[in-house]
């Protein structure tokens, strides 16, 4: 749950920076910092037009994997607020904490322990002898602080009123597992699977949409006959590396990291992380967890429900245990950003381009007219509400065409259409392949057929691998 970050000093060898990726983000109006007229708040973002279509677009390949293409999981969408008994069956009331010091010098700040002994190991200096990393004062002996966020049911706020903001999807999924069994016709092994937001008053910097207050998870609890679990979570863990790397991120900036013993969640029996090489090093994306039989057992405990599967043709009678794929939308959005960013020359001119997944880029293709007169614009907006009927499309008008396209180029458009003074004799358009920057003529007819099949082609990153960067 609260893995350690891990291999800090390693670094993404590559021209992506956490600053262009946020630069680009707030320029072209992916993410933006919330509440900014207000000054901001802390850890806090909202995703704007870009940013909103290539989250869905994401969210979407996780469904149509995780249950469109699947027999064996159904989907779910519980309520953020449950009862509160749920937070003390999980453990997160007791156990969902951070080791936090306070400065007790000039500047007050408050810091995670861990992190700061982590770094402190990772500099070669004594983890047992930390100072204020800002002032240099004094640090406070490390208290717990649990991440949830309380608020209260009702006009009084009392002791029964309390209520917490889930700090993951995961435990709504538990209290749906008898209901489900029932209504899903299901038997294990079959998952439920959950995108929503989840909450977590986290103090520290967050780098950017990495680690913020409210986030958007996409869980799935698998639940197996005991004997079967290390077999799924072998298999979850396979599935899940290979849904990224299918969705354009290069093999060489993913890796699996198994948990050690003393980092492992209070569930938790073993657990892999997804890591991404982010640009401030190797960091979870995702953790696939074997949760056995604790969640389960825990709420049976708490609610008094019988929450196990009974096998009517063999008489056999168990509490299935667990296996946990549980990734983050924001992570996912920020490693696919970054695996896709990149600069180039063109013209003697500096391009920077997102070469993202084609089923991830928010819109498929833009519609150019190569100038504002001649009837080209009449042509190309004829072509665009015919095409936008079957995908994500773009029309722009304004500037020159050289800046049209440097701004498709940098929200990830694979496809661009120029309709110029030929377009108007003979029907045809160039196609512009944004990752190759091949131009090739089309009949305006052939279009909507042409681009559906280029989009659905598998796709690879142009990006070089590491060792070859
Ligand atoms: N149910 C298990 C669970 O919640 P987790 O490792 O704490 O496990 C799963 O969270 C994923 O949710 C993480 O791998 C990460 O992608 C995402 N996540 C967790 N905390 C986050 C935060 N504060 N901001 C953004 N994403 C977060």
């Amino acid at each position: 749950m609260r893995a350690r970050p891990s291999n800090l000093r390693a670094v993404s060898d590559e021209t992506v920076t956490m600053d262009k990726i946020v630069a680009l983000c707030k320029r072209r109006g992916f993410v933006l910092p919330a509440s900014e007229i207000y000054g901001g708040i802390a850890n806090t973002y909202d995703y704007g037009h870009y940013g909103t279509l290539m989250k869905n677009n994401v969210v979407n390949a996780w469904w149509r994997s995780m249950v469109q293409l699947r027999d064996d999981v159904v989907a779910l969408d519980s309520a953020i607020i449950q009862h509160p008994r749920t937070w003390e069956a999980s453990g997160h009331l007791q156990g969902f904490t951070d080791p936090l010091v306070q400065c007790l010098g000039k500047c007050k700040r408050r810091f995670r322990a861990d992190h700061l002994r982590e770094e402190a190991i990772a500099r070669g200096e004594d983890p047992d002898a930390l100072v204020c990393p800002v002032c240099g004062g004094e640090l406070s002996e490390p208290r717990d602080f649990n991440l949830m966020f309380e608020t209260a049911i009702g006009p009084v706020r009392d002791e029964g009123s309390t209520v917490y903001l889930r700090p993951e999807t995961a435990q709504g999924i538990f209290l749906n597992f008898k209901s489900t069994l029932q209504f899903a016709r299901k038997k294990p092994p079959f998952g439920i699977a959950q995108v929503g937001k989840s909450f977590r008053n986290e103090i520290t910097p967050g780098n950017f949409v990495f680690r913020m207050l409210e986030f958007s998870q996409m869980e799935m609890e698998f639940f197996v006959p005991p004997a079967e679990a290390e077999r799924w979570h072998e298999y979850w863990m396979r599935e899940r590396m290979e849904w990224y790397t299918r969705l354009g991120i290069r093999e060489d900036h993913l890796r699996l990291r198994a948990h050690d013993a003393d980092e492992l969640s209070h569930y938790s029996t073993a657990t892999s992380d997804v890591e991404y090489l982010y640009p401030i090093g190797w960091q979870e994306l995702e953790g696939i967890a074997n949760r056995g039989d604790f969640d389960l057992r825990q709420h049976a405990e708490y609610s008094r429900e019988k929450l196990e599967y009974f096998d009517s043709g063999t008489g056999e009678r168990y509490v299935p245990h667990v296996i946990e794929p549980a990734a983050g939308v924001d992570r996912s959005m920020l490693s696919f950003l970054c695996d896709a960013y990149d600069e180039d020359q063109q013209g003697g001119e500096k391009r920077t381009v997102l070469k993202l997944h084609p089923a991830l880029a928010p819109v498929k293709v833009a519609v150019l007219p190569l100038v504002r007169k001649d009837g080209q614009p009449e042509v190309a907006r004829e072509i665009y509400e015919t095409l936008r009927e079957r995908m994500w499309a773009e029309y722009d008008e304004g500037g020159s065409i050289g800046k049209r396209y440097r701004r498709q180029d940098e929200i990830g458009t694979p496809y661009g259409i120029t309709v110029d003074h030929q377009t108007l004799e003979d029907r045809t358009v160039t196609l512009r392949d944004r990752d190759t920057l091949e131009q090739v003529r089309v009949a305006i007819d052939e279009l909507p057929a042409e681009l559906e099949h280029r989009l659905a082609a598998p796709w690879r990153s142009p990006k070089p691998q590491r060792a070859a960067a």
